[in-house]
């Protein structure tokens, strides 16, 4: 059979797929661990004598000892397919196959009941195989869907009390491959976990859930009789129980009345339908993720119980009313993120344990959704999201990138299309958590859409559905197959735009904000447009972790599983690195295009993400008529929850270095409610220069993510100016006498090198990928500036230099003094002017850049604690304090990082430096020194590697430029 060249076979003698997971102590047998495994060259290769030993679930992909002669390592292509065939045909001459072979002992006790072998997932088509009693190799069943189960009735080989052995073929290039064209690595192998199981003859086959925020439940059971009966008929006397929290639920004679007339299904064959009221009960939200145990039991005519399941439900609305999405009658926020089964060291295989971490990572940093991009996710992802509390957008794998156009109206793809749709739809209709079904991404928009959309709205009304194909060129188009505007990276101003002319469905990205690298410039912009309009609801950022891979740098082989522990806080152990495309020699390739995280390959976040937490703070400050007094006016900003989760602490942080706190008292308030608060007396009355009033909110209690008293967010705002003058007026006394030396560079005790003009950055994933990177350098910004001139006047100096670029010179005027402070000690004033012809029209960024004497910690008063930019620094602005060495970012391709914004202070061991206006500030050590950069502009970091780049508002325009610094030996 060679089952992987033809679209159309999605799979043979499947069972069908329902909602019930089987899996009890004395009822299944785990077959996760080791197994027999070869890799051959080809699927019509036929497997040797020698069998190494490969885990499952497992890809060998990243398990080098696997490969034999077949070296198959992890392959990156974003939309390219790998190699050039044409769909539907993938390579033949090499198509790497995992043969896994097993015995497995069938526990005697099973006697009288089914065996089904369930396959969690096999990249691309599986082939189960079994070896019969004479040792023949029979064919069990065929699969496809590289992110869903197979399960396959065993039972004829499978004989309680004696063991068979089981193949499992794994082919990993298809007619499949073709639709599973996802931005990721190509892995192979088994990728979640394999189990044997039992079932009685007679079972629950599916159980349907519809749970409504008004208490309405009903719940459709579905009967399956195993055997050659040739009926679906339920004998006489057999019943079906449902109960909920302790109370029965009620037969609904009504709708199989209904059904019977309908000549659709006969009363009680094979289903029962069932139903209940229970008015107030606890519904589900994101917010408040209360769930409650459905019990349903199938009774044999003397009443034995013969069958049963419980599952979690919640109860739960979603509806699209006009153009917003509704939770439970309110409009909500969708603060998602995109999510792919990853990880460093197995490829596509997750533990629960990192799914559950990377969701608390999530809760922390005030996401409240996840997009499944691009696939079905392990059936415990939805546990955990019902369990933690996220709306889901869940994602049928369906990925026909590079041949979009040609295969979404191909009839003969339409079967892989409905069984991918169908098999999730019916797999995870019960969970509370999915809100949302999406058809796929990036196939284009065909007749296959429209077909699968048909059949979702007919088999579950009560969820929209998605599609970003469908609106991808007209945002009021494709209504058949989305309900929902989810554009990808669509700019603010189109949004704006969208909500002005009268929305008429939610505008909810299903891609936005581009995390490669240093990145998500403007995250708070999209914020204060979507908060602000209607029809606008939120996105999905792309996309929660870096696809690195851990490499050995010498050979260059994928560590895997052996790399536990071997990585730090996103930083691999020496003689380590994350690979991406073309690190394994994969070609063609898409280099680092699959770096683009808010977190690095193990999980470990960037600072990016503090930035979203800030913009997702669950309490907003502002002032009372937007003018600095001395009360605030508190919102609570939650969809649902009143501030009873919250605990809160004013601080208050001024130039001059107080930095004080005092308690504070959350109003009662409920959601979207606010109140005036008066701020303490203490506060108000203390600091000089710039004042920052921060509320530090922390978790009243222990939460599943995170201990009671963890910061959940500390919006802040800007105080009057205190009383006192500015610390950066003119020191007190005329000092000794400037001395500056023939290149123009300041000699002080203080002061190692410079202060000199600085134009360039390491350019971003962002800039590089736009192609800024090369016109910074060609233009000549990485050069350094020439001294063209000296003055001396009684007050200073006047050091006059130039830096030529291609696009005109760039004058920095500095007038240097020296005066004595009250402590007799010189410091160093400069103001500055810079001129840049109209020519430059685009810095990176615009500054001076200094060496120090070494110092280990920096002090500053500007927003962090962590790293911030112009168009990404919603961080409170305060005194915060970090070692040197931790003020550096490690994206895992180098490029600028490092810097923070809005800094008027900052104080180095032995030195401090103060700035008449906020500075945007890189410190960071270099050989026996430390650099300072002083930037009174920095270009923004925008999202422009897959988006918009920064907006104007962040670009360093030509023009005159001044500002003035002090530095004091401390
Ligand atoms: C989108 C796509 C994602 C990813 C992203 C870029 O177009 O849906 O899978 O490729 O761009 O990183
Ligand atoms: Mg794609």
């Amino acid at each position: 059979m060679s089952v992987w060249l033809e679209p159309e076979h999605v799979g043979s003698r499947r069972e069908p797929v329902g909602t019930l997971r089987r899996a009890t102590a004395d009822g299944s047998l785990d077959l996760d661990g080791d197994w027999d495994f070869q890799l051959l060259p080809r699927p019509t290769d036929t497997p040797g004598t020698r069998w190494a030993s490969a885990r499952v679930p497992g890809c060998w992909t990243t398990e080098p000892g696997l490969w034999g002669e077949v070296a198959d390592p992890p392959w990156y292509t974003n939309d390219q397919m790998p190699w050039p065939d044409l769909p539907p045909t993938p390579p033949t001459a090499q198509n790497p196959t995992g043969v896994y072979e097993r015995d497995v002992a069938v526990p005697a006790h099973w006697a009288g009941q089914r065996v089904l072998l369930h396959v969690g997932a096999a990249e691309s088509v599986l082939l189960v195989h079994v070896v019969d009693a004479g040792g023949n190799l029979v064919e069990v069943g065929t699969s496809t869907d590289s992110h869903l189960a197979a399960e396959f009735d065993v039972t004829a080989w499978a004989t309680p009390g004696s063991r068979v052995r089981v193949r499992l073929t794994v082919v990993k290039w298809s007619a499949a491959t073709f639709v599973e064209d996802q931005d990721q690595w190509w892995h192979g192998g088994i990728t979640r976990s394999v189990r044997l199981f039992t079932r009685p003859l007679l079972h629950l086959s599916d159980v349907r859930v519809v749970a409504r925020a008004d208490g309405e439940l009903s719940v459709d059971v579905r009967v399956g009789q195993d055997g050659p009966t040739g009926t679906d008929r339920l004998p006489e006397g057999w019943r079906v129980r449902t109960r909920l929290a302790g109370t029965d639920l009620a037969f609904d004679a009504a709708a199989h009345r209904r059904d019977h007339d309908d000549e659709r299904l006969s009363l009680y064959r094979g289903r029962a339908r069932f139903h209940g009221s229970f008015p107030g009960i606890a519904t589900w939200t994101a917010e408040a993720p209360n769930l409650h145990e459905l019990t349903v039991e199938l009774c044999d005519a003397a009443g034995v119980l013969v069958d049963s399941c419980v599952q979690r439900i919640g109860f739960r609305t979603v509806e699209i009313v006009g153009p917003d999405l509704l939770v439970n009658g309110r409009r909500i926020f969708v603060r998602g993120m995109n999510r792919h089964d990853r990880n460093p060291l197995t490829g596509r295989v997750v533990t629960e344990s990192q799914m559950r971490e990377e969701l608390h990572t999530l809760k922390r940093f005030g996401f409240n959704a996840v997009r499944t991009s691009h696939y079905p996710n392990d059936p415990r992802f939805y546990d955990l999201t019902d369990e933690l509390g996220f709306y889901v957008v869940d994602e049928a794998n369906i990925e026909s990138h590079a041949w979009a156009h040609e295969i979404c109206d191909d009839p003969a793809y339409l079967p892989a299309f409905t069984q991918r749709v169908a098999r999730m739809v019916r797999r995870d209709r019960n969970h509370p958590s999915v809100v949302i079904w999406s058809l796929g991404n990036e196939s284009d928009y065909g007749a296959n859409h429209d077909a699968v959309a048909a059949w979702i709205r007919r088999e579950d009304p009560t969820r929209p559905l998605q599609y970003e194909g469908a609106i991808k060129d007209d945002w009021y188009a494709g209504a058949a197959s989305s309900d929902i505007v989810c554009p990808m990276y669509a700019h603010i101003g189109q949004m704006v735009d969208y909500a002005n002319n009268g929305p008429l469905r939610p505008v909810i990205q299903c891609e936005y904000s581009h995390a490669m690298g240093n990145s998500n410039g403007s995250l708070s912009d999209y914020w204060a447009a979507i908060e602000s309009l209607p029809g606008l609801q939120g996105g999905f950022v792309w996309e929660f972790a870096d696809h690195g891979i851990l490499q050995r740098e010498d050979d260059r082989l994928p560590v895997g599983i052996a790399g536990e522990g071997l990585f730090r806080d996103g930083v691999p152990a020496p003689g380590l690195r994350w690979a991406h495309g073309g690190d394994f020699g994969d070609t063609p390739h898409d280099g680092a295009f699959c770096l683009d995280g808010m977190t690095f390959p193990d999980g470990t976040p960037k600072p990016t993400m503090w930035e979203h937490r800030e913009l997702a703070s669950p309490v907003r400050l502002s002032w009372p008529g937007g003018t600095p007094g001395v009360s605030v006016v508190v919102r609570n900003a939650t969809d649902f929850s009143d501030l009873g989760h919250l605990r809160a602490q004013w601080r208050m942080d001024a130039e001059d270095g107080t930095s004080l706190t005092e308690a504070a008292t959350l109003p009662a308030l409920g959601s979207g409610e606010s109140a005036e608060l008066a701020l303490p007396a203490a506060l108000l009355g203390a600091g000089s220069g710039e004042r920052r009033i921060q509320l530090v909110l922390v978790q009243a209690a222990a939460t599943a993510w995170d201990p009671a008293g963890a910061e959940v967010a500390r919006p802040s705002l800007r105080l009057a100016d205190g009383e006192a003058p500015s610390p950066v007026a003119t020191p007190p006394r005329r000092g000794a006498p400037l001395v500056v030396d023939e290149r123009g560079r300041v000699l002080h005790p203080n002061v190692l090198e410079g202060p000199e003009l600085t134009l360039w950055r390491d350019p971003t994933d962002n800039d590089d990928i736009i192609g800024l990177g090369k016109v910074w350098a060609d233009l000549g910004l990485r050069a350094r500036p020439t001294v063209t001139s000296t003055s001396s006047t009684p007050d200073g100096v006047t050091v006059v230099s130039t830096l030529a670029t291609g696009a005109g010179d760039v004058v920095h005027t500095q007038r240097l003094s020296s005066r004595t402070d009250d402590a007799g000690r010189p410091v160093l004033r400069s103001e500055d002017t810079v001129v840049v012809p109209d020519g430059l029209a685009d810095l990176p960024r615009l500054g001076v850049r200094l060496r120090l004497p070494t110092a280990r910690t920096a002090r500053w008063f500007g927003t962090g604690p962590w790293e911030t930019y112009p168009d990404r620094c919603t961080a409170p602005t305060g005194w915060h304090e970090l070692p040197v060495a931790e003020l550096g970012v490690p994206y895992v391709r180098p490029q600028e990082n490092g810097g923070r914004s809005g800094v008027r202070r900052l104080e180095l061991d032995g030195v401090s430096l103060r700035f008449d206006r906020p500075l945007h500030v890189t410190v960071r050590p270099a050989a026996n020194v430390t650099e300072v950069v002083l930037d009174v502009a920095h270009r923004g970091v925008g999202s422009a590697s897959c988006g918009p780049d920064a907006l104007p508002q962040y670009r360093i325009t030509p023009g005159t430029w001044t500002w003035s610094w002090t530095l004091h030996p401390a």
